[in-house]
């Protein structure tokens, strides 16, 4: 016991302790993306709420692009995911799972605009950006790592998330990126964009008092949030 306290206390002093949080002001221009090209691709992010699931206050509010940034900084839309656990059964889907699926889909047909082999589709992955309106968790974080994302930028943090209510595996992302050395991909980590529209996606689902998404209103109860019919 006493041996291990001295060894924390020795490897806390050698750690610089403040390095391991620090993310990019996300109003910069990294990797010549503009703030508000980020902040446009976030807000599609919000958008694929209600394009694919209809409404754009879903419990799971999670919403995902992907995006080709290398063709032009403004960036070209490959796919878009939503979580789809509810509507399949299966657990596994949450939004960037759902999309990267829908993108090796729209990449691999034969009848669709690129029409890619497997292994085409595969690599790919290295050109583009996946934006996530919340951070990722590590089932997530992991898959954009193995799949080789250029880059991999997310709205709300996992932080946010559990303050908020929300169960979640208490791992951040830059977690899963420090611990993927060996993978032959770089990949770089942009957090916090765009939060101000973001968050409230997340932030009525167990507060009752909180205000819904913009296009929702409060069930006649005032626990849940759903889509009002104009
Ligand atoms: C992304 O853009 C680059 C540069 O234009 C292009 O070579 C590549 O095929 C594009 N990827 C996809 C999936 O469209
Ligand atoms: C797949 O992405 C396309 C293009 O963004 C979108 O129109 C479609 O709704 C997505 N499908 C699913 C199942 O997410
Ligand atoms: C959110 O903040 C960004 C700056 O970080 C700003 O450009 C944007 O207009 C804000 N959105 C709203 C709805 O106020
Ligand atoms: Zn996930």
């Amino acid at each position: 016991m006493h041996f291990s306290i001295c060894l924390f206390t020795l490897l806390a002093g050698l750690l610089p302790a403040a390095l391991a949080v620090v993310l990019a002001d996300p109003t910069l221009m990294i990797n010549g993306v503009t703030f508000p090209t980020r902040a446009h691709w976030m807000r599609q992010a919000n958008e694929a709420l209600s394009e694919i699931s209809g409404s754009p206050c879903p419990f799971a509010a999670f919403g995902t692009v992907i995006v080709n940034h290398t063709a032009s900084d403004t960036g070209e839309l490959i796919c878009m995911g939503v979580n789809e656990n509810s509507k399949t059964g299966n657990p596994s889907l949450h939004g960037e799972m759902s999309a990267i699926k829908n993108c090796t889909a729209i990449l691999t047909d034969p009848h669709g605009k690129y029409r890619m082999t497997a292994s085409e589709a595969e690599d790919a992955f290295a050109d583009l950006t996946l934006y996530t309106n919340a951070e990722s968790c590590p089932m997530c974080a992991s898959a954009i790592r193995w799949a080789g994302f250029r880059e991999y930028v997310y709205g709300t943090s996992i932080d946010t998330l559990i303050q908020k209510g929300w169960g979640q595996i208490r791992m951040p992302s830059i977690q899963i990126f420090e611990a993927s050395f060996d993978l032959p991909t770089q990949s770089r980590l942009m957090g916090n964009i765009l939060i101000n529209e973001t968050d409230p996606y997340f932030l009525w689902q167990y507060d009752p008092t909180y205000p819904c998404p913009h296009g929702c209103s409060r069930t006649s109860d005032g626990t849940s949030c759903e889509a009002s019919f104009l």
